[in-house]
C-alpha cells in the first residue's frame, strides 16, 4: 500500500515538474519519495537551486515561505496547511520594531523558525547549524537574538566576546525536555553517547557529548566508532538513524521530543498535494518577499 502511494506520488511528481523538499523530521515513508532531506539550513539552501516550477514543502510553514521567499517565481506548496510552527509565532514585528527603536545600536538575529513578517523587520536569519558561525562573524558587537532563548543562549557561550541579548521564546518540544529525563536514560544506557539539538535547555546541553542541528547530530552518529546514542532531538531522528546505522543502537532522549506539527503531513496529504487537491499554495505580497529575503540571503551568504 505504501510502496504503491510512494510510486503514485514519484510518477505525478515527474509528470508535473514538482520537487519534493523534507524537512528531517518528517516519516520515513515521506523521506523516502523526496528530491532533498535535511536540516532547515539545507532546505533552504536546495530550495534556492531547485530547478523544478513547483516546490512541495513537508515541513511547517515558515519552511515553505522560506522557498516562496527564496523563488517567488515558483509556485510554493505547503503540503499540510496545518502543520506551523509554534515557535515563529512568538514574537510579533511590533516587538521587534520597539526594540530596535530603543537599542539602535543591536544587529536584530532571527532564528529562521520566524514568521516571513517577522523577517521583514530583522537583519539577518540564522539555523541552528549556521547561529555560531554566523554571530561570529557579524561585524556589531550588540546582538539581540530571537525567538529561541535556549538557542540564544548556546550561542552565547560559543561566541562569549559578543554582547547577546535574548527574547524569552522557544521550541516547547525541545523545551519540554529537563535533567532528570537525561538522567533517566543515561542511566539505562551509561555507554551512550548524548546528542542534543542546541533548541534543548541548557543544563540538558551542558551534559552533551555533541551539540548540533538536526543534519549535525546524524552526521556525528553515522560518522562515530560508538556504538549507542541518545538522541536529544525530534524522536524521527531516531527512527532514521537506527534506519540506516543498523549496528548501532539509538535512544530518545525523551518520549516527549514529538514535534506534532511536524507529524502532521502523511504520505496521503503529499499524494493529494501532488496531485492537486490539496496542501496549500503559499502566498506572499511583493513586499514582504523583499524586505524578508534581504535576512535570508544574508544568512546564506554568511553561513
Ligand atoms: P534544524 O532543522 O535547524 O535542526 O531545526 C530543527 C527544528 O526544530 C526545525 O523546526
Ligand atoms: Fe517548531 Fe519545535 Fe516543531 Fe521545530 S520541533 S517545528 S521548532 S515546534
Amino acid at each position: 500500500m505504501i510502496k504503491d502511494l510512494q510510486e503514485q506520488i514519484l510518477q505525478l511528481k515527474k509528470e508535473k515538474d514538482i520537487c519534493i523538499l523534507a524537512h528531517s523530521y518528517q516519516a520515513r515513508e515521506i523521506v523516502e519519495i523526496a528530491d532533498f532531506t535535511g536540516d532547515s539550513f539545507q532546505l533552504s539552501v536546495e530550495a534556492k537551486k531547485a530547478q523544478a516550477n513547483t516546490v512541495l514543502m513537508c515541513g511547517v510553514r515558515f519552511m515553505a515561505e522560506t522557498v516562496k521567499i527564496l523563488s517567488p517565481q515558483k509556485k510554493v506548496i505547503l503540503a499540510n496547511p496545518l502543520a506551523g510552527c509554534p515557535k515563529a509565532e512568538q514574537i510579533e514585528p511590533e516587538m521587534v520594531e520597539y526594540f530596535k527603536m530603543k537599542s539602535p545600536d543591536h544587529t536584530v538575529v532571527a532564528y529562521i523558525n520566524t514568521t516571513a513578517e517577522l523577517k521583514t523587520v530583522c537583519d539577518v536569519c540564522v539555523t541552528s547549524s549556521s547561529a555560531v558561525k554566523i554571530v561570529k562573524n557579524l561585524p556589531n558587537d550588540n546582538i539581540i537574538f530571537l525567538p529561541d532563548c535556549n538557542l540564544g543562549d548556546y550561542v552565547s557561550r560559543q561566541v562569549p566576546e559578543k554582547n547577546i541579548k535574548l527574547m524569552q521564546g522557544g521550541c516547547p518540544v525541545h523545551a519540554a525536555v529537563n535533567l532528570t529525563d537525561l538522567e533517566k536514560i543515561k542511566t539505562l544506557h551509561p555507554e551512550a553517547l548524548v546528542l542534543v539539538h542546541p533548541e534543548c535547555v541548557p543544563k540538558v546541553v551542558e551534559q552533551a557529548d555533541f551539540v548540533g542541528s538536526t543534519s549535525a547530530i546524524m552526521d556525528y552518529a553515522k560518522k562515530s566508532d560508538a556504538k549507542e546514542f541518545i538522541i536529544g532531538t525530534e524522536i524521527s531522528i531516531v527512527e532514521h538513524l537506527q534506519y540506516t546505522c543498523r549496528d548501532k543502537r539509538f535512544y530518545p532522549l525523551s518520549k516527549k521530543i514529538l514535534c506534532p506539527n511536524m507529524k502532521l503531513t502523511t504520505l496521503v496529504d503529499v499524494y493529494d498535494a501532488v496531485e492537486g487537491s490539496a496542501g496549500e499554495v503559499i502566498e506572499l505580497d511583493e513586499n514582504t518577499i523583499k524586505k524578508a529575503r534581504i535576512c535570508i540571503d544574508e544568512m546564506i551568504r554568511l553561513g
